[in-house]
């Protein structure tokens, strides 16, 4: 099954400008974190700015069937009462993570170290994709699994009973195993150590510190060493989610594609480790100025402004893959109006998210008349430079929000509508999004 149970088609237009300020919802990695190390603390963790997407909320739920109390005030504040490291309790039903990949393989690591077994399940996206990435590191705990072929859902993980720490070399660059490994280690003693061979998002790393475990990272030859003393007493911290760049990447490249448009997005997150998109579009000859750097909540922010501008093809080197692994179906968009052809390398980790999002974004793009050609990790699109994209298909979403999305604001700014047959995906990541988009000016439902 490619659509969600009740499919939602979106039809989006050219539109003459885009003007306003955005109010991007808050990160979806910082976010399902928050809930997790909340949960693991011992006392409330007061959270700011949580992203209230199907995905966070099914983080929240599993939480709860764990043991901790998640709560929401009415000022949209959550508050997390944590039951300690180690304190997890056996969930009485199936833990169901929807649509989400970083929800279930982050939980899958803070419950591997626990004596107790837990059945995981999720969407027919979820249910297909390889879960065998993160099996395998927690088997070194001692965890044990049985699941469907390649370790896919419906599974079940039995909790290592006596934990031994680990020392794990990342074979794909993923803030997900990373994070899982780390989290299998807060409850196993001594010290576990991930190697990152190649950088990938931090947050992980970022809040352990918060909540005051001992980490302790090295940058050496063989790539980053993140090595975490195990048992800790987490103590609960304030955690301000910032707002996230991997959905302010939408509005920014309608922004950047239609013509006459400016607008803003304040407090964004700048991470380091999620800055690919913006350094590519700005390569791109992409008219972004940041202002009013600082940091909020351990991750620095910055508002943005965008205006129209004409972009020209770039090779994207595989080494900023990770940085921006969420964002290669908006910069093919992007691209596609792009002057000269864009190349992504590196990029075969794009075949197991929501989607194979390289054949996803691939058969959409050719629909509406845009010329592409790929390998198994290399992705290009040829821009259309001045001579406007056709535009006028319907396009699959495969039960993924980034396509949905993606393909929402190719529609903006081709010559001819361009429909997704299903939108309810977008809801996972960025319930706003069709809001936000009619606000600015967009042509959208
Ligand atoms: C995420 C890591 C990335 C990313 C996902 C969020 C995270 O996945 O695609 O949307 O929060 O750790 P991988 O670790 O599979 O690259």
């Amino acid at each position: 099954m490619s659509t969600s149970a009740t499919p939602t088609p979106l039809t989006t237009r050219r539109s003459s400008n885009l003007h306003g300020t955005a109010a991007i919802p808050g990160d979806k990695s910082v976010s399902h974190r928050a809930l997790i190390f909340g949960a693991m603390s011992i006392g409330e963790t007061v959270i700011t700015g949580l992203l209230e997407g199907e995905d966070v909320l099914d983080t929240a739920k599993a939480m709860r069937a764990f043991g901790a109390t998640v709560t929401r005030d009415d000022d949209g504040i959550w508050r997390v009462l944590g039951v300690g490291t180690g304190g997890f309790m056996e969930p009485d039903h199936v833990i169901d993570c929807g649509n989400s990949g970083t929800g279930c393989r982050l939980i899958m690591g803070a419950v591997a170290t626990h004596n107790f077994a837990t059945t995981f399940t999720g969407d027919a996206s979820l249910r297909s994709r390889p879960m065998g990435r993160i099996l395998d590191p927690l088997a070194l705990f001692g965890t044990r699994s049985a699941g469907r072929s390649e370790g896919r859902l419906p599974l079940t993980l039995i909790g290592a009973s006596n934990p031994v720490p680990v020392t794990y070399t990342l074979p794909v660059a993923s803030a997900q195993v990373k994070s899982a490994v780390l989290l299998a280690g807060l409850n196993a003693p001594g010290i576990t150590t991930v190697i990152e061979p190649e950088p990938t998002r931090d947050h992980t790393e970022r809040m352990l510190k918060g909540f005051g475990a001992t980490v302790e990272i090295e940058d050496t030859a063989e790539g980053r060493l993140i090595h975490l003393h195990g048992q800790p007493d987490l103590t609960p911290c304030a955690v301000t989610v910032p707002r996230d760049p991997s959905s302010a990447a939408f509005p920014v490249v309608a922004a950047l594609l239609v013509e006459g448009s400016e607008i803003h997005i304040p407090g964004v997150s700048r991470n380091p480790t999620r800055d690919g998109l913006y350094q590519t579009l700005i390569e791109m000859g992409g008219d972004l100025s940041y202002s009013n750097e600082r940091e909020e909540g351990g991750e620095p922010v910055a508002d943005l402004t965008v205006r129209h501008s004409a972009l020209r093809g770039v090779t994207v080197p595989a080494e900023r893959a990770a940085s921006m692994i969420d964002e290669f179906p908006i910069l093919s968009v992007a691209a596609a109006f792009a002057d000269g052809v864009t190349i992504m390398e590196g990029v075969g980790e794009l075949r197991v998210k929501e989607s194979d999002r390289i054949a996803a974004m691939e058969t959409g793009l050719k629909a509406n008349g845009v010329t592409t050609s790929s390998t198994p990790d290399t992705f290009s699109v040829t821009g259309h430079s001045g001579n406007g994209v056709p535009g006028g298909a319907t396009v699959a979403a495969h039960l993924d929000h980034r396509i949905a999305m993606s393909f929402a604001v190719m529609g903006l700014a081709s010559e001819e509508p361009i429909t997704v047959d299903d939108a309810a995906p977008i809801a996972t990541s960025f319930p706003t999004f069709q809001g936000l988009m009619r606000d600015l000016g967009g042509e959208i439902g």
